[in-house]
Formats: structure tokens, C-alpha cells, sequence
């Protein structure tokens, strides 16, 4: 006798992470290149005695600095290990059997997974020509059976965000009992003029939830710590479906110490901001058709061509992220790390 798997494992997505190989420029993850915060290796290296004890399980005083740098209540505060916990711990609270989750596509590879695993359907809505999402066509896609609609906003792996009259016309668009999931994983390398942060414009909403990640611009994506800003009721029900204990006090106490290195977080995303802006300018110089992108990384839409040219890049040790068959999403790395992925791409591009 076999053991009775749920219906949705046999058709249930693996999630890809991008590959690591010793020695290798690793342009695949979207992560900082330029390693740990200075107060953050401190505080790991004075913290690992503390590993033999649970961590505090409601991360009261996580939860509380981030309420403060937010200006909110800290009943409007949940964490979980990575904002994709917190992701999927949003589709529990809302999902029931069979309800709807509806998100652009491409978009964050873990929607599908995360909506499966809490039962739900996934309802994929695809981006439009320039590789941005319809908001028009998400509000068309709703229908009574939608509990959740999930906006990556800049949008991964492509890079392109919304303003903010497509974020209002979106929550108009959807009634009042469907949560509307934000995803702002790259936040800090928006332009704040053309895209608007997402809880300063819609936080009032209640059926709104902002999710914000310290793996990427905080550079801490190997402890996994992130949160959500919603209404009490959503976080309660969000910290309900956390797995008990699962941040750390490691990763606690380093979000804390990142919390308070906020003018270098931006100092650096300053810096990966122009670095993107060299680079694209670059794979555009060379013939690449390549979206603005407000996020740490850029989306070439080589369709068919995708994995011959991570290949090309593989051969220089150079790891990508390609999408079979739809395009290759390239992380901003350090000045002499991107100068070694153009000179790759541009010689690709001219064989
Ligand atoms: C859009 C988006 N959301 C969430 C995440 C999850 O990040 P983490 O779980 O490390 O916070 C990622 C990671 O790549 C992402 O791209």
C-alpha cells in the first residue's frame, strides 16, 4: 500500500533556487554582494552561545522596532523565517479548499507553490508587452472564489513595478473581503517617485498586507527573517500559521542590529541602484532588449534563447537564472562582477 498524498502533490512545482558553485560569480539569487552588515557579524559572533535555548517565539522585540520604523501599532506586525514564510503564511489564513489566488505571471516563483501547499488554486494572469503587470486584466480575473490576490511589486523576476494609480486602481478593482498581498521583497531599490511604498498608500486599507524581506537589500537571506505590516486581525491570523519558533534568535537579534544600519542599507542599495543602471545601459548598447527595473536585478526576455545564454555564462563561471523558455533574470553584483557579465553578454550577442 502506497501512502495517500494530497491530490495537489503530483502536479505541485519544486522550487529552483538559483545554483552556487564554489568559486563562481553568482548572479542568481538576488542577493547583496556586498556581504554582512558590519554591527551584524557582531552580533552573530556574540550571540551563537544563545543556540542551545528557543528563541523568543513572538519576536516581541523584532516586532516592535519594525512597528516602530514603520510608525504602526505592533498588533499590525508578523514575521516569519523569509518573507516567503510569511508569504505562505498569508495563504493559510485566507485560503479554504479550492479558493483562488490570483497573481501576474511571471511572477515570484513560490505564488504557485505556496497557493497549492495551502490548498488553494492558483489563477495566473499573464503580464502584459512590456513585461509589467495588467492590473486590469488581475481585477478582470477575480471571481467569487478569489481570497487572495498577491501584486510582486517590483516585480521578480522581470524587475518592472507599478505606480501608484495602477496599486489604487487594483484595490478598487477587488472587493473589500479578498486580501491583497504586496509583495515589496526589493523596496529599497524602488525610485521612490515612481513607485510609492505600498503601505504609506494603501496601509488604512484592511484588506491590504505589505510584506518586506531582510535577505536582500539587509543582506541577511541565510538566517531568513521577514515580516508583513496588515490590519490586527490579518497579522493575528498570519501569526497563527507561523511555525512555531521558525526565526531564530540569531536571526532575530540580526534583524535588529539591521534595523540600525539603515543609512548604510541605503548606501549600498544606492550603489547597486547605479550599477543596474550601468548594466542595462550596457546590455541595451549591445543589443539586448532589457525592461527598466526598479529592483536588484534585470529580466532579458531571450524566450528560447534563455538557456543557451546562461549556459554561455556558465562557461565563464558566471550563474544566472534562466526560465526555460522565457527569459534570464541577472542579479547586480559587485562593479567588477557586472563588468565580467556584460563583457560574457556582449560577446554572446555578437557571436
Ligand atoms: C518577490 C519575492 N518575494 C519574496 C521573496 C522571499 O524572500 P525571503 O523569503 O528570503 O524573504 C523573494 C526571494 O527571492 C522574492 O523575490
Amino acid at each position: 500500500m502506497t501512502v495517500r498524498l494530497r491530490g495537489a502533490m503530483a502536479s505541485l512545482p519544486s522550487y529552483v533556487p538559483g545554483r552556487k558553485i564554489p568559486g563562481a560569480i553568482v548572479l542568481a539569487s538576488n542577493e547583496s554582494p556586498y556581504g554582512l552588515l558590519p554591527s551584524v557579524a557582531d552580533v552573530l559572533a556574540e550571540r551563537t552561545g544563545t543556540v542551545s535555548r528557543y528563541p523568543d517565539m513572538a519576536s516581541s522585540e523584532l516586532i516592535a522596532t519594525i512597528a516602530d520604523h514603520h510608525g504602526v501599532e505592533p498588533e499590525r506586525v508578523a514575521v516569519g523565517a523569509g518573507s516567503v514564510e510569511v508569504c505562505g503564511q498569508l495563504a493559510a489564513a485566507v485560503l479554504d479548499d479550492g479558493a483562488e489566488a490570483v497573481f501576474g505571471w511571471r511572477a515570484f516563483e513560490a505564488y504557485p507553490i505556496i497557493t497549492a501547499v495551502a490548498g488553494g488554486t492558483a489563477v495566473k494572469v499573464p503580464l502584459d508587452a512590456q513585461h509589467v503587470h495588467d492590473v486590469d486584466a488581475m481585477i478582470a480575473a477575480v471571481t467569487d472564489r478569489t481570497r487572495l490576490v498577491f501584486l510582486c511589486n517590483p516585480n521578480n523576476p522581470t524587475g518592472t513595478a507599478v505606480g501608484g494609480a495602477e496599486l489604487r486602481r487594483l484595490l478598487l478593482g477587488v472587493p473589500e473581503d479578498v486580501l491583497v498581498v504586496i509583495d515589496e521583497a526589493y523596496r529599497e531599490y524602488v525610485d521612490p517617485a515612481a513607485v510609492p511604498d505600498a503601505f504609506e498608500l494603501l496601509g488604512d486599507r484592511p484588506n491590504v498586507a505589505i510584506t518586506r524581506t531582510f535577505s536582500k537589500a539587509y543582506a541577511l537571506a541565510g538566517l531568513r527573517v521577514g515580516y508583513c505590516l496588515a490590519s490586527p486581525e490579518v497579522a493575528a491570523a498570519v501569526r497563527k500559521c507561523q511555525v512555531p519558533f521558525s526565526v531564530s534568535g540569531l536571526a532575530q537579534a540580526a534583524a535588529l542590529a539591521a534595523l540600525g544600519e539603515r543609512e548604510e542599507v541605503r548606501r549600498r542599495a544606492k550603489l547597486t541602484v547605479a550599477e543596474r543602471d550601468r548594466v542595462r545601459a550596457g546590455l541595451v548598447d549591445a543589443g539586448f532588449d532589457v525592461p527598466l527595473s526598479q529592483a536588484n536585478f534585470v529580466w532579458l526576455p531571450l524566450g528560447d534563447a534563455s538557456q543557451e545564454f546562461a549556459a554561455a555564462c556558465m562557461a565563464e563561471r558566471i550563474i544566472v537564472r534562466p526560465f526555460a523558455g522565457d527569459g534570464v533574470r541577472v542579479t547586480i553584483g559587485t562593479e567588477s562582477e557586472n563588468d565580467a557579465f556584460l563583457a560574457v553578454a556582449t560577446a554572446w550577442q555578437q557571436a
